[in-house]
């Protein structure tokens, strides 16, 4: 799985597979046979009540082991304005595999008073959470200070464990994360059908099932498998397959707002299922209605201030604020805001649902978050909308409108808000440049040659000739991905030696 739009390809379905015009009737067929085939053999293994041969974890139950994962700072007083939805599921699923070998075909309807199971304590989940490109050695540090056991980066994302409480702060907590995935299955795929016999042998009904809506993702890197659409109804079918042979229907299919995500993810020889626990992307941290122009994403925001080694202490300067991303993230750092305080998360849609448990974990949480903010935080746009943009994102970030000082000013122009501090910053790029580049990157140079010298400087940009137009030699330079943008952020430090002569 891989937040990069570069080499992967995804798709999300929106038919479902059984009555498809997309595929052929034959293959409808053949997806009803060796679903069948499949249940066969998973019969005879249920009898052992063995685990699946591949990474699906089979104990009912999500654990709610507290852990001693705790945020910084002091208590805050407010409300939330987006207060999480809550749809907790009463009743606990079946036996993940029947313990008296029924033919799951056998089973007709769905049975809507399940057993309560028992509570597993401390089931432990290999997990995987997307990030940008460029950002995952921050998120590594960042999963690691939240207390979390096996960090390894990978491309584009970072693997870790956690038992089910965790996967929930997780959520709640990562600024840097795009979405937190819970790997239910793991095994070799060679054939289309390879996917339809993993998604068949996962115990989905543990985390949901036809009371739910479903959407399944596919993204792949290096997959020889033709088509992707293809996959992502097999591993569809699969799902689907399953919850009606065991609970005697199936979920529908919504891709606008569906109660349960599934991503599947293919490599050369492999397929992984992942059960997204994040819903809704995490970036949208609930307070950004406007958006200005060419917005950062909060949690590249959140990377390029990791990055930047910003001491959320000191003072922070955007000149080229926009809609006021960086400072509205920063502002949320300094003061210990857990990122998603106020969104909701897929995970309180699913079967089984700890709507208590979790309301004690953000009740928690908040009693962390600092009443004030003990540096200046300073954004100016040339552009008067976007800083009314900017005032209306921090208001709904639940922010004094004083806790940022948003202003109308050229960045060619504008003085430091303090002696020293951290700017840091996403100017204009790519097709969004002024006509006369040279004439802003010379004039803003100069301002922060003459006024801004004790400043440690991160710029974010797509051209990659900006510190030669800046005449500005770079400390460092950051591979980074805004959305598909292949960009850099270059760390200046402006101390006198620091810069080229003209
Ligand atoms: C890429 S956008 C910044 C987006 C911002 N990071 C966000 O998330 O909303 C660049 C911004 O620079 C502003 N801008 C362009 N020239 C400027 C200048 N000379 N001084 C200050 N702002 C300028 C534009 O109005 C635009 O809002």
């Amino acid at each position: 799985m891989t937040d990069s739009s570069k080499p992967r390809k995804i798709l999300a379905i929106k038919k479902t597979a059984a009555n498809s015009p997309d595929i052929p009737a034959e293959r409808r067929q053949r997806a009803g046979g060796r679903a069948r085939q499949v249940a066969q053999q998973d019969r005879a293994r249920s009898q052992q009540r063995a685990a699946p041969t591949r990474e699906v974890p089979v104990e009912p139950a999500a654990p709610r082991a507290e852990t001693s994962h705790k945020p910084v700072g002091s208590s805050r007083q407010r409300e939330p304005r987006f207060e999480t939805e809550s749809f907790p599921h009463e009743h606990s699923t079946p036996d993940a595999v029947p313990a008296d070998g029924r033919d799951r075909n056998e089973v007709t309807a769905p049975r809507v008073h399940r057993r309560p199971r028992p509570a597993a304590q401390a089931e432990i989940f290999p997990v995987f959470a997307p990030c940008p490109q460029g950002i995952e050695e921050a998120l590594a540090a960042e999963l690691q200070a939240l207390g979390f056991d096996q960090v390894q980066t990978a491309r584009a994302g970072c693997h870790f464990m956690a038992d089910w409480t965790g996967i929930e702060r997780a959520n709640l907590y990562s600024r840097l994360a795009t979405r937190i995935l819970v790997q239910v299955a793991h095994g070799p795929a060679h054939h289309e059908d390879d996917i339809l016999d993993l998604a068949y042998q996962t115990p989905w009904e543990r985390w949901f099932g036809a009371e739910h809506s479903l959407r399944v993702d596919t993204s792949a890197i290096r997959s020889p498998m033709k088509s992707l659409q293809y996959c992502n109804l097999r591993a569809k079918d699969g799902i689907c397959d399953r919850l009606r042979d065991r609970e005697g229907a199936r979920p529908d299919i919504d891709t606008v707002r569906p109660d349960a995500r599934v991503h599947l993810f293919l490599s050369e020889d492999t397929a992984t299922l992942y059960l997204d626990t994040s819903g809704e992307s995490l970036f949208k941290r609930g307070w950004r209605l406007d958006k200005g122009s060419a917005p950062l994403r909060e949690n590249l925001a959140a990377g390029l201030l990791a990055l930047s080694g910003w001491d959320p202490s000191q003072p922070l300067l955007d000149p080229f604020c926009g809609s006021g991303t960086i400072l509205i993230e920063a502002a949320w750092i300094a003061l210990g805001v857990p990122a998603g305080i106020w969104r909701p998360f897929g995970f309180e849609r699913l079967r089984d649902h700890d709507a208590r448990h979790w309301r004690d974990i953000k009740d928690e949480a908040r009693t962390h978050i600092a009443p004030q903010l003990e540096s200046p935080l300073v954004g100016y746009d040339l552009d008067p909308q976007a800083i009314e943009a900017a005032q209306r994102n921090t208001e709904r970030a639940w922010l004094t409108t004083d806790s940022i000082r948003f202003e109308v000013g050229d960045a060619r122009e504008v003085a430091p808000p303090a002696e020293s501090g951290w700017l840091i910053t996403n100017p204009p790029y790519g097709e969004r440049m002024a006509a006369d580049e040279a004439g802003l990157w010379r004039a803003w140079s100069e301002n922060l040659k003459r006024n801004y010298s004790g400043w440690e400087i991160s710029i974010i940009s797509s051209d990659l000739d900006l510190p030669q137009l800046l005449r500005l030699k770079p400390k460092r330079r950051y591979p980074l991905y805004n959305g598909a943008l292949d960009c850099r952020m270059f760390s200046f430090e402006m101390v006198k030696a620091g810069y080229r002569k003209p």
